[in-house]
């Protein structure tokens, strides 16, 4: 991260537990983060932290503001209902940061959406002040649906999955099937081929790396039933083995 910022960089953008990796800081790697950015001080700092409470196997969420108190005047912390309170459709994120910059963000969204609706507002209020018992629950089903993705994908022939701490994707790279074809002959290149043609083969849909600028990966999202995803994987394993 040193090495690219530069005198023309404005911002830092963190995003943990991450879309699309699933991936997530710990307090120390965040830390490690933060020291690099006190020696910048032009450098603003925005947090994602909208997985904040999608995390397993007991990882301790983090986030800059709160890792190194000395950038907080430069930290923008943005969250929202999408996630945590599967309340995507409600249209609801909101931020903590400098009032200047607050102040300036209220001047353009008034001028523009004047607000989100009252009916979303005040349902966001009720998740974020209700009993968040729930989430317990949940972390637990998506744990139990990760942990069978993570597996069912390292059994197909090509494909390597690292189990991630949070977020409902998992990233895996689909190297070993790399400058492979399918049986009807095509190519596989790049990660694009490899989710094209397991499209068009499998009729399962997962997003290729390079749209996220790393490759050779794909990213699948967890956020589906149980059977449908060990379906899809059982899928994604008859397809990586019919290649050659
Ligand atoms: C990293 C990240 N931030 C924020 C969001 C939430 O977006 P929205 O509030 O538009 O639903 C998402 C949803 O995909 C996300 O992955």
């Amino acid at each position: 991260m040193e090495k690219a910022i530069t005198p023309r960089t404005k911002w830092i953008i963190f995003n943990s537990p991450s879309n699309p990796t699933g991936a997530a800081y710990s307090h120390d790697d965040i830390k490690a983060l933060t020291d690099v950015l006190l020696r910048h001080d032009h450098v603003m700092v925005m947090s994602d932290d909208m997985y904040e409470h999608i995390v397993y196997d007991g990882f301790r969420f983090a986030t800059p503001a709160a890792v190194e108190p000395e950038l907080y005047d430069r930290t923008l912390t943005v969250n929202g209902a999408s996630k945590a309170y599967a309340m995507t459709g409600w249209r609801i994120g909101y931020a903590g940061g400098p009032q200047s910059l607050i102040k300036a963000m209220a001047k353009v969204m008034s001028q523009s959406t004047s607000n989100p609706c009252s009916i979303s507002q005040w349902a966001a209020a009720a998740a974020l002040n209700g009993d968040h018992s729930f989430l317990a629950t949940r972390n637990a089903a998506f744990k139990q649906r990760r942990d069978m993705v993570v597996e069912m994908l390292n059994a197909a022939d090509g494909i390597s999955c690292s189990k991630p701490e949070g977020a409902f994707y998992v990233y895996p790279s689909c190297e070993g099937v790399i400058g492979k074809q399918t049986p009807g002959g095509a190519a596989i290149e790049t990660d694009e081929d490899f989710a094209r043609e397991l499209l068009e083969a499998e009729g399962v849909a997962v997003v290729f790396g390079a749209a996220f600028g790393l490759s050779p990966f794909f990213r699948i999202s967890y956020a589906a039933a149980m059977d449908q995803l060990q379906d899809a994987c059982g899928r994604i394993q008859r397809f990586c083995g019919s290649l050659r």
